[in-house]
């Protein structure tokens, strides 16, 4: 091996998962699978109506039932400090059922908890409550709620409304205008994974065992909601099956599982059965988006409105914030942007993987695209052409941009030039062919985190930091920074996570635990380096005794002159003579960088379609992305992360939607038979490819997080595609056959 190789750094390779093993292995314990001494199972009972009181429980037959330890409902349930409202901090800090009360706000609302020995014994006790409502007038319909709809305080911490310049004057200006409404439904995260929480009390100590991007989170508004000390509660989540945004707040099941704990002095399981995971811990709302755009003849915007109308429960005000990325991606004089929401019977929305640029980018994408088939240009001609510089909405330069080379190389690598110009034009026998594509963009979020180093006399590095890994791969690119960081092999890296007694992270959510929490890792990493080095210097049996520490390297596991590099020890042998570990810990938070610049990723996302001339089949045939997202850390999951992205938008295109009985607000198809998800068949091939990013600005390495940028554009990229495809535009998701024919 040359010295040159020895060098490279494990950071940016596509190394495989560090828990890959482990979980094709079926070692990866999840929440769900701690097995503890004299666990009870507990089984949720949940609301039947949409809106009214529970006038009464009966629970004597369940009580009698073989097994069963404790039966809670809001007629016995212990009482909280503030009716259980201690923790709500919205929008992350949820309103919940805590059975504080008797009052129902949606149809799948928990109303109550059944513990047996066992969950075959649980669940079928739960059949024997008898369960009776005073039922009241619920609001069901979306039309009716617009009616009222009213503005959230804020929207991701902005102003809902956002005005800039005379859009009147705007539009009247424009050679070209386009007034139109888009929508897409309720969706929902359906993670392979459930919901599932384990909860032990050992005297006043209470450990839980949570599915959730985010342990501290958990412990904080678990110790609030309950009124004990936070240093009373440790959450440990090693594994997550996926959250996309549903695991990001702690939901009701979590303080369920332990009020059931306690009351029963056992520890408590209790896994959310897949209908369940249809109401009581969110969904992506639906949205109404009216979009107005006006252009000059050379496609320049001279105005752009975007008016979002969100669905939300009578318990929060939760806003889906579609319109904020549309203040800042276009250069355009004439903007105004509003959220509302429309309040119904249904329980409450949350972040759903891009929450807004997901379901905003369907409906500004789509709509460039409408204004450029009016102005006779070619898509991605018209975005070229209104590229935006700088950040309007913050009036901040980006710290990075590289969109036009995402449009450049992702048109080149999917074939551009080759889409039809008229709609409807190119047959492949009875298939229509179309293509389509849209702009991606996701903000490069950072957060305070710690992170510590243990550096162990065996020659183990243990490096940790309370982050989660939601299957994307934080295990593994921990390990590489960790690495470079120490100068070790990546093998001799132990990364520990997902436990609140390490040293506290950000949720993962917002795409940004890469950016937050690598910087921890690396700093600890170089500050424990440094006391390696120190040691060498000052131990007279080193190589290196009384050398200068800023001339010493740590390659591979040895510390060694930079200009003598033969002059030198292992770390082990250092370690070994010191013959105690060598610790560092160290604290990170973004800077006043994040007041000079914007900062986002961005993308350019391609689609090819199908369309069955005949019958309104839709195929889609391939998806190509190409990214700026700053430096990857490890090129094999953030493909693998942007592939899930792409294919969830796919998803959304064409297949979800969730489906709401208008008569008592329970969703009818909360089931994976019904609730339609793509299989391999349904996605064609995919291409990712990323453009070379150099941010100095976002965080010392220079990434930008991938969690979500992957879901944006695509649903606009595919119904472009299918209106290339077949001259027929819908406007409202998903596309299926039925709106083609
Ligand atoms: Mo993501 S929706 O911020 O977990």
């Amino acid at each position: 091996m040359n010295n040159e190789q020895r060098l490279a750094p494990v950071t940016g390779q596509p190394m495989n998962r560090v828990d890959g093993a482990l979980k094709v292995c079926g070692r990866a314990t999840y929440a769900a699978e701690f097995a503890l001494p004299r666990m009870a199972h507990a089984v949720l009972l949940t609301s039947t109506i949409p809106a009214g009181r529970i006038t009464r429980m009966d629970s004597q037959a369940a009580r009698g039932a073989p097994g069963v330890l404790a039966v809670l409902t809001p007629f016995n349930a212990p009482r909280l400090p503030q009716h259980g409202k201690a923790a709500v901090e919205p929008p992350s800090g949820r309103m919940l059922s805590l059975l504080q009360d008797d009052s129902v706000a949606y149809n799948g609302q928990p109303i109550g908890v059944v513990i047996a020995q066992t969950l075959e014994q649980a669940t079928a006790a739960a059949q024997l409550m008898e369960v009776a409502y005073a039922a009241s007038a619920a609001r069901l319909d979306f039309e009716q709620a617009k009616q009222t709809a009213y503005p959230p305080e804020k929207v991701n911490g902005q102003p809902p409304d956002s005005r800039r310049g005379d859009l009147a004057a705007g539009m009247r200006e424009g050679a070209a205008t386009l007034h139109a409404r888009y929508t897409t439904p309720i969706e929902y995260h359906n993670p392979m994974e459930p919901h599932a929480t384990i909860a032990a009390w050992n005297g006043g100590q209470l450990t839980v065992y949570d599915s959730t991007q985010y342990v501290s989170g958990v412990k904080k508004s678990m110790a609030k909601t309950l009124g004990i000390d936070a240093s009373q509660v440790t959450v440990v989540c090693p594994f997550v099956g996926g959250g996309f945004g549903s695991k990001g707040s702690m939901w009701s099941h979590v303080v369920l599982a332990a009020l059931a704990a306690r009351e029963v002095g056992r520890p408590v399981k209790l896994v959310l059965q897949r209908p369940q995971m249809f109401a009581m811990v969110g969904h992506r709302p639906r949205t109404q988006q009216q979009l107005a755009l006006g252009a000059l003849a050379d496609g320049q915007l001279t105005a752009l409105e975007h008016d979002v109308v969100a669905d939300t429960s009578f318990l929060e005000n939760w806003i889906e914030p579609s319109a904020l990325s549309t203040r800042m991606l276009y250069a355009c004089p004439n903007l105004a942007t509003s959220h509302r929401l429309a309040r119904l019977n249904i329980g409450t929305p949350t972040f759903a993987r891009a929450p807004g640029e997901a379901s905003g980018s369907f409906a500004l994408e789509c709509a460039l695209d409408e204004l450029a088939q009016r102005l006779k240009l070619d898509p991605l001609e018209l975005r070229l052409r209104n590229h935006a510089e700088r950040d309007a909405s913050k009036d901040k330069p980006f710290s990075s941009k590289s969109l036009r080379q995402c449009y450049q190389l992702g048109a080149q690598r999917f074939g551009w030039a080759q889409r039809p110009a008229e709609p409807g034009s190119v047959s492949d026998g009875r298939w229509r062919v179309g293509m389509g594509m849209a702009t991606a963009t996701y903000p490069a979020n950072r957060s305070k985190a710690a992170a510590q180093v243990t550096l162990l006399p065996s020659g183990l590095a243990i490096v940790q930091s309370g982050s989660q890994d939601l299957g994307t791969g934080t295990y593994t690119v921990m390990t590489q920074v960790a690495a470079d960081a120490l100068g070790l092999r990546p093998e001799r890296i132990r990364f520990e996570l997902g436990d609140s007694r390490l040293p506290p992270a950000p949720v993962s959510g917002g795409s940004q635990s890469v950016a937050s929490v690598a910087p921890a890792v690396q700093a600890a990493c170089f500050a424990a380096r440094a006391q390696l080095v120190a040691l060498a210097v000052a131990d007279k049996a080193s190589p290196l005794h009384g050398q200068p520490p800023e001339q010493i390297d740590t390659v591979q596991g040895r510390l060694q002159l930079r200009q003598q590099p033969e002059r030198g020890e292992t770390v082990d042998a250092l370690l070994k003579r010191h013959g105690q570990p060598v610790t560092a810990r160290a604290d990170s938070e973004p800077g006043k960088e994040r007041e000079t610049y914007s900062m986002h990723s961005f993308g350019a996302v391609f689609a090819e379609v199908r369309v069955d001339a005949d019958l309104g089949v839709i195929r889609l045939h391939r998806l190509s992305g190409a990214y700026a997202v700053g430096k990857l850390l490890n090129a094999k999951t953030a493909h693998s992360q942007l592939m899930g992205g792409l294919v969830w938008g796919a998803s959304m295109a064409l297949f979800e939607h969730g489906q709401r009985d208008e008569r008592n607000g329970r969703i009818v198809n909360a089931n994976l038979g019904e609730y339609h998800v793509p299989v391999n068949a349904d996605i064609g091939s995919i291409d990712i490819a990323f453009v070379d990013e150099d941010d100095p600005h976002v965080n010392p390495l220079g990434a930008k997080g991938i969690g979500e940028i992957g879901i944006t554009g695509v649903a606009a990229a595919i119904g472009n595609a299918v209106f290339n495809a077949t001259g027929k535009r819908i406007r409202d998701l998903p596309i299926t056959l039925d709106k083609l024919i």
